[in-house]
């Protein structure tokens, strides 16, 4: 798509504006546009979420149109390779324009601090380069396509729990080092125009009136010059948001921008300059994007063969061969009977659930996959194994709702509208209801398949009961329920009962619900299923033996790895540890397929020839696991994170998910690897590791220098050749350690990291290169109060490094070079001299 610039002088325009026209740009209109101001030619700007595809601008269950559905951000993490992603961001971006959106919400780049963070799926990595450098080229991909994105949740965003209002308890070098430096590279290297304020608090202060974050670090130090957009409801105040340096509140109309910030000006508590700011901030990027040329829009809305292949190629690129005693690549042309074993088998779980999710262009299992491709010349059996689901699946059936202006399902129906499914999500009031209160009754007729015995189940944001034929199954109208999962962690507990139906005959199931006040997010799951039968696990196994060969699809599916919560144990959902135990004794040609967007615990791994991760890889999931599973394509993924051999191993594990309002980063800079690494604790998996099909031999690198200067850079080359029979990639990775540091340092750190292509024999260099970052760690100050240092003004007495200024800061001596191809697999070690800062 070609980028027309239309240019406008934004500082003429914002001079004829009022300071109402002003302030209405500072809020959205609705939950996905904002204000349009159209005599001076502003145009409404429209958004949409987000990191793995352009939904549209709809709530998340809802569809603007299907979209492509990239793989998800741990898997985008797992290529190990920016200029990959680079494209998936220009797709995305294309696709925004075509759902005739300017701003995507997007990317996550919060890191992978534990690994039971709910909404890890959605980020990159546990390391801050790799999740910033994939930030980067996604961020450039996209606004290559007259599209902004806002990177996301400014900052310390890293966990579910209490999330509206936790407080994220972090060190200021924690911060530096770890969790600011995804954004930093979005904003340095990607050139970012948005940048998105977390819900949380950091250190005390919500993130949308952090003036240090969003106007010292953000603005002054790294140069942003883009718009601040808050989290949907993250806004909390007029004054504080505006003076910190928040442009734009989500979603509209705004409860603290917009008429209230004219407000605050009349009222002398913000100056006017302040606003212009922000319309200067907006203006600034609606130019830059182009969107005060209304007529340059993208139409078609199909992708092309191209598109289709890059998601997939994505999608095989981030799988990551785990182990493998040489059960894979299948040997396809032989096996006459496939078993395909496990829940994920025929589920499609290809991305997280929350604001992330999409319609994706297809829904296609590993199973279909599977039969498609070798269903010609093989038997393939299926059994599910065991049931995996955390909540009762909602009703196939169509519900038809009837809305209530008040919350007794009195009066006139006021609104009408038609669900698919048993699942009633709303954001906001439906049309003609009171903002403080509403009702509705919803309906549906329901078949069951067999007759007997099934579980009817209720989750709710409100107060409702369920009928069935006109009985009163469940009431959950009394005292407030528990809090679950649900609806972004808002939603009840599942309440569940059992009821026998008859087969042959409609139920008619009704749901009389009640809010229970104004709050942006309410509805209700109501659920219906037969009980699962009791030999699900013996059928698994009977199946596993009558087969030459099985493929075990283990996994979580999006109850449990979503926005709004996070994960209580790395476990595998269900009885699926027994399941891969039982049917790997049944069989020994067995794979296993784990598909999943975060760590999961792995008990049986000793006893299994084979395991690939497939993550959550988007549409073309399914056939891309196909392909790497024949061998037609190279399971190209490297682990963006360290996958523990136990959960009490990881470093967050005494301070998550935080209490009593508080989350603390306990673990400091010794986030993931540089945790396992400098305690010698080892993982099940490494950071980093992956398999390949083919064999590399990394070679003798050779560094530009025995010496490092700051403010220079270091080059290394280092050949690679593949040693092995078929084409495939290796990914070289260089990890810096100070041989004496001077304050607490990580054993190693990644500092730089190549993707390599090589066919069978061919010989490739990898150019890594440093630079003082690569080297530098944050000096927060010597924290003494400015007193004290005169009172210490007496001989003897040492302060450990005498200097005031916080910054970069990079020390003399030694320090090793780790080239490897993970954290724990080092081929060399060189060392170098490094001539840094002066010590004070
Ligand atoms: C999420 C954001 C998302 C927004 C809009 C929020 O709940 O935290 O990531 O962009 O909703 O859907």
């Amino acid at each position: 798509m070609s980028l027309r610039l239309v240019v406008v002088n934004t500082d003429e325009i914002l001079a004829a504006l009022t300071l109402d026209e002003k302030a209405s740009l500072t809020h959205g209109q609705d939950l996905w546009s904002t204000y349009a101001v159209e005599r001076a030619g502003i145009p409404k700007i429209v958004v949409t979420d987000g990191p793995n595809g352009a939904r549209g601008p709809v709530d998340p269950e809802r569809s603007a149109g299907a979209s492509i559905c990239a793989p998800c951000g741990s898997s985008l993490g797992a290529t190990w390779d920016p200029q990959l992603i680079e494209q998936i961001g220009a797709l995305i971006g294309r696709e925004a324009r075509v759902k005739g959106c300017r701003v995507l919400l997007a990317p996550t780049v919060n890191i992978h601090r534990s690994p039971l963070a709910g909404r890890n799926f959605e980020c990159y990595s546990e390391d801050p380069l790799l999740s910033g450098r994939i930030a980067a080229a996604f961020v450039r991909g996209a606004q290559a396509h007259g599209v902004a994105t806002t990177v996301k949740h400014f900052v310390a965003n890293d966990a579910e729990h209490e999330r509206y209002t936790m407080s994220s308890v972090v060190d200021a070098r924690t911060l530096r080092e770890i969790y600011l430096v995804p954004f930093e590279l979005a904003v340095r290297e990607g050139r970012a125009l948005g940048i998105m304020t977390a819900y949380n608090r950091l250190n005390g202060t919500w993130c949308s009136e952090h003036h240090e974050l969003l106007q010292n670090i953000l603005r002054d130090e790294w140069g942003f010059d883009g718009f601040v957009i808050s989290d949907w409801f993250a806004a909390g105040s007029t004054v504080g948001s505006a003076q910190a340096g928040l442009d734009l509140e989500m979603p509209g109309p705004g409860r603290f921008f917009g008429p209230a910030l004219a407000d605050a000006v009349r009222a002398g508590l913000v100056d006017e300059p302040t606003v212009d700011a922000k319309v200067r901030n907006l203006l600034r990027v609606w130019q830059r994007i182009g969107a005060f040329d209304a007529g340059d829009a993208e139409t078609s809305s199909t992708p092309s063969v191209a598109d289709i292949a890059l998601a997939h190629r994505a999608a095989s690129d981030s799988m990551v061969l785990l182990k493998n005693d040489g059960v894979l690549p299948l040997a396809a042309s032989s096996i006459r009977h496939l078993a395909v074993i496990g829940p994920n088998a025929d589920r499609v779980h290809i991305m997280g659930g929350g604001s992330a999710s999409l319609e994706p262009q297809h829904r296609t299992s590993p199973l279909s996959a599977l039969r498609t491709r070798l269903g010609a010349s093989a038997t393939i059996t299926h059994e599910p194994g065991c049931v995996t689901d955390r909540y009762v699946a909602p009703l196939s059936a169509a519900l038809h709702v009837d809305f209530f202006a008040g919350s007794d399902l009195l009066g006139d129906v006021v609104h009408q509208r038609e669900f698919d499914s048993g699942r009633v999500t709303l954001f906001g009031n439906p049309p003609g209801t009171h903002a403080n209160g509403f009702s509705f009754r919803a309906t549906a007729s329901v078949r069951v398949d067999v007759a007997g015995a099934h579980v009817l189940s209720l989750v709710q944001v409100g107060r409702s009961r369920v009928l069935v034929n006109g009985v009163v199954l469940i009431d959950a109208t009394g005292d407030a329920l528990p809090r679950g999962s649900a609806f972004y962690g808002a939603g009840s507990q599942e309440q569940r009962v059992e009821v026998d139906l008859e087969e042959d005959c409609d139920h008619r199931i009704v749901v009389e619900y009640s809010s229970a006040s104004s709050v942006p997010l309410q509805g209700i799951i109501v659920g219906l299923r037969p009980q699962p039968p009791s030999d699900l696990l013996d059928r698994a196994v009977i199946a596993a033996s009558a087969a030459d060969a099985v493929i075990v699809v283990v996994g979580t599916s999006d109850e449990w790895e979503s926005e709004g919560f996070d994960r209580q144990s790395l476990q595998l959902p269900g009885d699926q540890d027994e399941l891969v135990r039982r049917v790997r004794a049944a069989n020994a040609n067995c794979a296993v397929v784990v598909n999943a967007g975060s760590p999961v615990a792995m008990p049986w791994i000793d006893e299994v020839p084979a395991v690939l991760l497939c993550g959550l890889g988007g549409q073309e999931m399914a056939p891309a696991l196909v392909d790497v599973l024949v061998g037609t394509c190279e399971p190209a993924g490297r682990l963006p994170t360290t996958y523990p051999a136990r959960v009490e191993d990881n470093p967050t594990f005494t301070n998550f998910p935080g209490e009593h309002g508080e989350l603390r980063y306990g673990e400091g800079i010794f986030v993931g690897y540089r945790w396992y690494e400098t305690r010698h604790i080892a993982p099940l998996f490494p950071f980093g590791h992956g398999l390949s099909y083919t064999t590399f031999v990394v070679g003798e690198p050779i560094a530009s220098s025995t010496t490092f200067v700051e403010g220079s850079t270091l080059q290394i080359d280092v050949p690679v050749r593949n040693s092995g029979t078929r084409r495939g990639a290796e990914v070289v990775q260089c990890y810096v350690e100070p041989c004496a540091p001077l304050c607490s340092r990580p054993h190693k750190e990644l500092k730089a990291f190549a993707k390599l292509w090589l066919d069978p024999g061919a010989d490739a260099t990898a150019t890594l290169t440093l630079d003082d970052r690569s080297f530098a760690y944050w000096f927060p100050g010597d924290g003494l109060p400015p007193d004290t240092r005169e009172k210490l003004r007496m001989p003897l007495v040492q302060i450990g490094q005498p200097d005031k200024q916080p910054r970069w800061r990079v020390d003399t001596g030694r320090y090793r070079l780790h080239i490897g191809r993970s954290s724990a697999a080092i081929d060399h070690v060189l060392e170098i001299e490094v001539r840094g800062s002066p010590q004070s």
